[in-house]
């Protein structure tokens, strides 16, 4: 009888190795479900309704989680009706040892923020990015003034919170622009700081409605913060909000104090009027999901990598977080927010603000 020793092909070596470890890892996960090798995963804690049209979301990463600093966001993916869905959300809470907060305003036709208010439960696992953002404070910033419009107010609670644990908050002045008294989030736990910390002002703003002659301006900002192009300060809030702040301060020579941040696209996504776009059916190649389809030119890559059947990583989807950012191969592409062009091969673009000009080969 011979005893010919068959060498294990390197497929089958893979499938026998997956075959073990699969329900290995099935197990794992059902004793701690957050667990992965690969993958930075949450579980829902806590749930804490802040208004009728907000909720907090307590979670628990585990180990794979590298931490933030305050006025950062993270990206989050949710199950959404059998669809994995990802949206931005800032840490509303100073880092904790162990635990993130996010507070999620509700959109009425909204995808996400729906679903979290509506039927998110305790123990659900989510999957998370890496916190990224600019809307970060120096670590000996003088006289802070911080300025929010509606949710944008979450940023600053883990500002206003990490300030006053580090006994910092002196001086420091929120300026929170809501349209009722509901949506002016965290008023109470602010208002209590401003008893504990007496240096510290909190200036609450309802506009009631739409009324335009109640909405903050230059005017009202000097009026309300007379020193306020001698602060550090950061502003997030709807586009045109924040855009009426930097004109403020741009006005008052005083641009490179302020750090922004908005949650919706400073415009809708139509090229600027120097974006060299124009109708046309290029072929664009999705190498690594092997997903091919024409693009437009005008509509963004990551839109019709979708509609062709393609699942690109994407958070924010108005290039403000760069979950979508791959590697362009070759071909051109111009970003619709800046109208700059990438011709080079190699390049690092932003599928959610990029269009194709020509036939594209992308690294996703
Ligand atoms: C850096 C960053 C930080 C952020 N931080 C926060 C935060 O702390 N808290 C927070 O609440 N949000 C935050 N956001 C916004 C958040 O990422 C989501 O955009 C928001 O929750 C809406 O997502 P959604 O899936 O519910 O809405 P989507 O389904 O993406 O819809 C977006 C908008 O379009 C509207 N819409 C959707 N479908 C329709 C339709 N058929 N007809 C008309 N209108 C429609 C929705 O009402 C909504 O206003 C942040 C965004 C960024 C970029
Ligand atoms: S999805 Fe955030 S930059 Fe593209």
């Amino acid at each position: 009888m011979s005893n010919t020793l068959v060498a294990e092909s390197p497929l089958s070596f893979f499938s026998r190795r997956m075959m073990l470890e699969r329900p290995f890892e099935t197990l794992v996960r059902q004793l701690a479900p957050t667990w992965s090798r690969t993958e930075t995963l949450a579980e829902v804690v806590e749930l804490r309704r802040e208004s009728p049209r907000a909720t907090t979301v307590v979670l628990a990463p585990n180990g794979r989680w590298s931490g933030f600093e305050p006025g950062q966001f993270v990206p989050v993916t949710f199950e959404v009706n059998g669809v994995r869905t990802t949206r931005c959300y800032s840490l509303s809470e100073a880092p904790r040892r162990g635990r993130l907060h996010i507070t999620v305003a509700r959109h009425p036709q909204g995808k996400v923020s729906r679903h979290v208010h509506d039927h998110l439960a305790l123990g659900t696992v989510v999957t998370l990015g890496e916190a990224a953002g600019a809307l970060v404070l120096p670590r000996e910033p003088g006289p802070v003034l911080l300025v929010a419009g509606g949710s944008g107010v979450t940023p600053m609670r883990a500002h206003v919170r990490a300030l006053a644990e580090r006994r910092a908050l002196e001086g420091v002045v929120l300026l929170h622009d809501a349209r009722t008294e509901e949506d002016l989030l965290f008023a109470r736990d602010f208002r209590a700081l401003t008893l504990a910390h007496p240096g510290f002002a909190y200036l609450p703003r309802t506009t009631s409605g739409d009324d335009p002659t109640l909405r903050l301006d230059a005017a009202r900002l000097a009026t309300l913060v007379p020193d306020f192009a001698s602060r550090t300060a950061l502003a997030c809030g709807p586009g045109g909000f924040v855009a009426m702040i930097e004109a403020a301060f741009a006005e008052a020579g005083a641009g490179a104090r302020l750090r922004t941040e908005s949650f919706t696209a400073p415009m809708a996504a139509a090229p600027p009027a120097n974006a060299e776009t124009r109708t046309i059916a290029a072929p664009v190649a999705l190498l690594r999901s092997q997903v091919h389809f024409n693009a437009d030119g005008r509509t963004s890559l990551l839109v019709q990598a979708e509609a062709a059947g393609a699942r690109p990583k994407s958070g924010c989807r108005m290039g403000i977080c760069h979950t979508c950012t791959c590697t362009k191969r070759s071909g051109t592409v111009v970003n619709l927010l800046t109208g700059r062009v990438s011709s080079e091969p190699n390049e690092a673009v932003q599928l959610c603000v990029s269009a194709a000009l020509g036939p594209v080969e992308l690294d996703a």
